[in-house]
């Protein structure tokens, strides 16, 4: 069995510390530079075994015996604004398990709880970091990096403060449907969610953390990580010109390799293409893709699970969020250029049917509010990318005689042309708008039943 890195998507609440905690992983400085501190585009890094040896200490110890040792991480950082909806991967999750960073002393905010939610829809397990412990009022500074030793170095009011916000992320996270407890509580990690005190700042309870996160993997994923007979396939984070390389697409190799001379199939709004990369590209381990110390480096191959540049002319208007095939003959760009096409066919909605009409920024979006909708048993006449037109509000309105809940338009994160605006407020065909994916949803049915009442 050759297991593969897990990649680990790290989300939650604008400003919780998921950049600070990576640099502290990392040893590197990227929030700082970021502008107004705040991550726009998700980002990649690979930690190697050897820096989570290093981070863990004698935790590392128990991991190392275990069978199936995963070839250190593939850490993605997210954006708090905007969610991690674009690492999906077939209906499902790029990522094989998160960390979702919550501030100890915010508790659960909006962002929180839309990450938890797209988690909860892709089956994606978790582990909760409760950062910045450094800031709890009247916490005392202590050497020692493991948390499960600086809570004993706290007064007891102290200790009594942090268990009670330990309690309320609990509590949260069971309204929620979660089991959850302090991972030094956790009984059976397959059924509660370890939730771990840290300080991205100190780097207090890192050690914790990531012996927690590295033992879920090593015992629960194997199967998703092992690599035998796994077909190449990742996924487009973000396409975009570059100076020096012309179009160049992130992307994370999720499973497989892919080689220079391989082809590979994505997908466009209006079809497929294939074409081969000019050049492949791997950052530097421990180096984020999307601010590197040093220069990407051309290299023949990529093996997953990796964070890595193409560099193709042909890549200008690839969709963020599609599916990246890798083909070695003519069969298998077939094989490939047939997928994509029925995945792009069930990702958009065209139909005859009585439904809600969806307009979103990206496929990631699409996807996830779609599940959404179907598990609220909102029925979808239309969902696209792009901004809302006057013909979608039209459309709406023809729906709207049929049936007056299902005339609506649903629009996330996408701009409103002007004639389409004027339209829905001559024919009276309502609008919602969101950028909170269940904040979209509740708004429309909060509407429906105050309608029906
Ligand atoms: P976005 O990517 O913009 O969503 O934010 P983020 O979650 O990546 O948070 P970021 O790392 O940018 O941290 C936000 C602020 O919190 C920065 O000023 C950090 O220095 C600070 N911060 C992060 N972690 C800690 C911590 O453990 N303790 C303290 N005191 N401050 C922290
Ligand atoms: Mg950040
Ligand atoms: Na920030």
């Amino acid at each position: 069995m050759h297991i593969r890195q897990p990649i680990v998507a790290v989300l939650g609440h604008v400003d919780s510390g998921k950049t600070s905690l990576l640099d502290r992983i990392r040893g590197t400085g990227v929030q700082g530079r970021e502008a107004g501190g705040i991550t726009q585009h998700i980002g990649a890094s690979f930690l190697p075994t050897e820096t989570i040896k290093e981070m863990c200490g004698p935790l590392y110890k128990k991991l190392e015996q275990s069978e199936n040792k995963v070839p250190g991480l593939l850490v993605i950082d997210t954006p708090g604004h905007e969610v991690f909806t674009n690492l999906r991967s077939r209906g499902g999750s790029a990522a094989d398990i998160a960390i979702l960073v919550v501030d100890v002393n915010r508790g659960f905010q909006p962002q929180t709880n839309e990450s938890l939610k797209i988690l909860q829809s892709r089956k994606v397990p978790f582990v909760v970091a409760l950062n910045k412990c450094d800031q709890i009022s009247g916490w005392r500074k202590s050497e020692t990096k493991f948390i499960s030793q600086a809570i004993k170095e706290q007064d007891a009011s102290i200790q009594a403060d942090l268990d009670q916000k330990v309690y309320d992320v609990v509590g949260t996270l069971s309204i929620l449907g979660y089991k959850s407890e302090a991972f030094y509580r956790v009984e059976d990690f397959k059924s509660e969610i370890a939730i771990v005190p840290i300080s991205a700042r100190s780097g207090v309870g890192i050690p914790e953390l990531l012996s927690v996160l590295v033992g879920l993997t090593q015992q629960y994923l194997q199967k998703r990580l092992n690599q035998d007979e796994k077909e190449p396939r990742g996924i487009i984070l973000e396409v975009k010109d570059e100076v020096g390389l012309g179009q160049t697409a992130n992307v994370i190799l999720i499973d497989g390799i892919i080689k220079k001379e391989n082809s590979i199939v994505v997908a466009k709004r209006d079809g497929v293409i294939v074409t081969k990369p000019k050049a492949l590209l791997l950052p530097k381990p421990l180096d984020e893709m999307r601010d590197p110390r040093d220069k990407f480096k051309p290299v023949p191959q990529v093996e997953a699970a990796a964070g890595f540049k193409i560099a193709s002319p042909d890549l200008e208007g690839v969709l963020p969020g599609s599916t990246l095939y890798v083909a070695s003959n003519d069969e298998e760009i077939a094989k490939y250029t047939e997928l994509i096409e029925s995945e792009m066919k069930s990702v958009f909605v065209d139909t005859e049917t009585n439904g809600v009409i969806l307009k979103c920024d990206t496929i990631g979006s699409l996807e996830a509010i779609m599940e959404m909708l179907k598990r609220s048993q909102v029925p979808v006449a239309k969902a696209d990318i792009g901004p809302v037109t006057r013909r979608d509000v039209i459309e709406a309105k023809a729906i709207k005689e049929k049936d007056r809940h299902l005339g609506v338009v649903l629009a996330f994160n996408v701009k409103m042309l002007e004639d389409a605006q004027d339209e829905s407020e001559t024919s009276h065909i309502k609008l919602f708008e969101n950028k909170v994916i269940y904040s979209l949803i509740d708004n429309y049915n909060a509407w429906v039943e105050e309608d029906s009442a």
